[in-house]
């Protein structure tokens, strides 16, 4: 039996916003160590804690069922969410170029690097939802 919305409307509601929110904060904080572990060379350390950032965002997504949170329909919420992800790609590049105006060309790099990834979110999302419509 799903899990989906189970403590939505029990006393355990809030508990479970709190908790999820703290996974969130725990999983960016996680996120951000290993970034920094990488440029100091220390890539095992990285690894390690972007497993445990992993984690912690899986967590997260546990509590967001728990309490409704996410849409119960995978693809229809997906299909709205591609473009957003596609679109994005243009946004934080202008961005970036920006961030490059004022001087910071490593910071630019980054949310380059980040633009094509949210564009790569947007291409598996479609495909998702293409070979799903089929
Ligand atoms: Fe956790
Ligand atoms: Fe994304």
């Amino acid at each position: 039996m799903s899990i989906y919305g189970v403590t939505k409307g029990t006393k355990f509601e809030e508990q479970v916003d709190k908790n999820g929110k703290g996974e969130e904060q725990g999983a960016s904080m996680y996120a951000g160590l290993a970034f920094l572990a990488k440029e100091r060379g220390l890539d095992e350390i990285s690894e390690i804690l972007l497993k445990i950032a992993t984690d912690e965002m899986c967590h997260a997504g546990i509590y967001e069922v728990l309490n409704g949170h996410t849409n119960q329909d995978i693809f229809e919420l997906l299909k709205k969410i591609a473009p957003a992800e596609s679109n994005a790609f243009e946004g934080l590049n202008q961005f970036a170029g920006k961030v490059r105006g004022i001087g910071l060309e490593d910071a630019a790099k980054q949310i380059e690097a980040i633009a094509l990834d949210e564009r790569r979110h947007g291409e598996l999302l479609k495909n998702i939802v293409d070979k799903q419509s089929k």
